[in-house]
């Protein structure tokens, strides 16, 4: 099975974001990744509900939804209305990781962990069984086009050891590029964001981009 590319909105022109969706879907993104920052959690403010709403129309892609904020369980409920497929919450976002889960699975949607570069595995443990995705941060979350952290290869792979047989996916987000790439998808990554590495260039690339991070 070849590996899943969610392009991040975040490098998009967000003059057009409408249009730029419409663009990754049409060469080929299989997801559609947004990046939901707060200037709390992460020290960057990107977008909201509102926005997702807005460009919901322009596909009928996966929206894998990734929340950097904090709190996050005030805000799932509108995410999830918005039109976000998969919802994902930080390990670190909160005292109740379980509770965030099992409030995104009452909603109908997929529910999503991120790991920050530096939290280990082991949060996982006690919620595999309440999760449909794992995301590794493979940059400290807040900014696109960062150099991809090196350790997290490592991180993938015990990850992808814990998950065992379960139908969880294991998504890197973070300085991904096809170099990098490659070392994630043999250490058990299912699905890669990437940010830069797809909207460079402009529209025409996109399709050559895409395909150049499936190798
Ligand atoms: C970082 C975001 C990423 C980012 C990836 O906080 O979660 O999704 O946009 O961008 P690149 O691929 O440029 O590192
Ligand atoms: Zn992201």
């Amino acid at each position: 099975m070849t590996v899943k590319i969610a392009p991040s909105i975040l490098s998009a022109d967000f003059a057009k974001l409408g249009e730029e969706v419409r663009a990754i879907d049409a060469a080929g993104c299989d997801w559609v990744h947004v990046d939901v920052m707060d200037g709390h959690f992460v020290p960057n403010i990107t977008i909201g509900p509102g926005v997702v709403k807005a460009i919901r129309p322009h596909t009928a892609k996966t929206f894998d939804v990734h929340l950097m904020i904090e709190p996050v369980d005030p805000y799932i409920p509108e995410f999830a209305a918005a039109g976000s497929d998969i919802i994902t919450v930080h390990a670190e976002a909160g005292a109740h990781l379980h509770r965030s889960l099992q409030l995104i699975r009452s909603l109908g949607k997929k529910a999503g962990v991120s790991l920050n570069p530096s939290t280990p595995e082991s949060v996982l443990e006690y919620v595999l069984d309440d999760l449909d995705l794992v995301l590794v941060m493979s940059v400290n979350p807040g900014f696109g086009g960062q150099a991809f952290i090196e350790s997290q290869v490592e991180k993938i792979r015990r990850i992808k050891a814990l998950i065992g047989t379960r139908p969880i996916e294991l998504e890197v987000d973070g300085g991904v590029n096809p170099e990098t790439a490659k070392r994630c998808i043999a250490a058990g990554a299912t699905a890669l964001v990437a940010g830069s590495a797809v909207f460079k260039g402009g529209p025409d690339a996109y399709a050559a981009n895409i395909a150049a991070l499936r190798g």
